[in-house]
């Protein structure tokens, strides 16, 4: 099977009532480590690749690792691109090989992001790309844009029918509390989701797939084993996974997750090079923190998103 686009992907996850995964891909050990678990659990996958990545590994590197992956699992596996900035990045992908881009007019005024969002919308379609757009802005860190918790907004849900039949984008990010990175809350903050106004963009927009960014919970275990090793991560909290959990039974058909590996994979490597501080061949501590994705990845395919036997 060649790679696919997120198409049937969402319309089985919700009627079904589960999410399906998007991860955040920038080398081989983590591309590896997630598509060993869909392939443990018959599971569909979405890897996605943000500006960050392209600028890390290369275009070229990622794409053909994926279709590896592909080749070697025979999974249904969307390759999309995450936070596109601009419609040359997105076009770039589209062209490059991508099944599925996002377009993230979420900082722009309404009627920019609209534009910008059906440009992207009708190249993507006339070469069988899907897209997904966003409105309202999530807090934290992606790529170089940091956005204060002051700044974050709501979407609000009486934009999201116009915003969609508009643009026709196939699926839609929108904010409800989650943001990206390790920090989600304040400290002594109670970690909450706007269920009310998920309802409500289920019901202007029904049938139609919504999208979780900044769903990573910030496992306490992994954080604990980056500070019980050297590391320094003060403070650290995530979305609670019965919450994301419940977002998946919902319109949510698509949850990110990039920070919840980083930190596996972290922790993996401080561990493994506290303990054997005299080797130094990468393989020695590449392979436990591939391990450790592919269990990161396993426990939300199973415990979060639902979306095991799926594939
Ligand atoms: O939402 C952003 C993703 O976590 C990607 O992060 O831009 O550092 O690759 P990055
Ligand atoms: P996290 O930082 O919560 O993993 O979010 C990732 C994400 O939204 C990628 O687009
Ligand atoms: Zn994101």
């Amino acid at each position: 099977m060649p790679l696919v686009t997120t198409k049937k992907m969402f319309e089985d996850a919700y009627k079904g009532k589960y999410a399906v995964g998007a991860f955040n891909v920038n080398n081989m050990e983590i591309i590896q480590g997630i598509v060993q678990a869909g392939q443990k659990l018959n599971a569909p996958l979405i890897l996605q690749v943000s500006k960050g990545a392209r600028a890390y590994a290369n275009h070229t590197y990622l794409v053909k690792l994926v279709e590896a992956a592909v080749i070697e699992t025979g999974l249904p596996i969307a390759l999309h691109l995450d936070h596109g900035p601009d419609f040359e990045t997105c076009k770039s992908c589209i062209d490059g090989g991508f099944t599925s881009v996002m377009i993230d007019g979420s900082h722009l005024p309404y009627e920019e992001n609209v534009a910008l969002t059906k440009k992207v919308v009708e190249y993507a379609h006339d070469k069988g790309v899907v897209v997904e757009g966003e409105l309202g802005q999530l807090a934290g860190i992606e790529d170089d844009v940091n956005v204060s918790a002051e700044d974050a907004s709501y979407t609000k849900p009486e934009q999201v029918y116009d915003f969609a039949t508009r643009t026709g984008v196939d699926s839609l990010a929108i904010a409800i509390g989650t943001s990206h990175g390790a920090y989600k809350f304040k400290p002594g903050q109670k970690p909450q989701l706007r269920f009310d106004i998920l309802e409500e963009v289920e019901k202007k927009l029904p049938d139609f797939p919504i999208v979780l960014h900044g769903a990573s919970s910030v496992i306490p275990e992994c954080v604990k084993q980056i500070n019980q090793y050297g590391g320094k991560l003060d403070d650290a909290i995530g979305i609670p996974e019965d919450m994301l959990r419940k977002a998946a039974t919902m319109a949510v058909c698509k949850i990110n997750i990039d920070s919840d590996l980083r930190l596996a994979m972290t922790a993996a490597i401080r561990k493994y090079l506290a303990e054997n501080p005299s080797h130094f061949d990468p393989r020695q501590y590449l392979k436990p923190a591939r391990d450790a994705i592919q269990a990161m990845v396993e426990h939300k395919i199973v415990d979060v998103l639902g979306c095991d036997g799926k594939a």
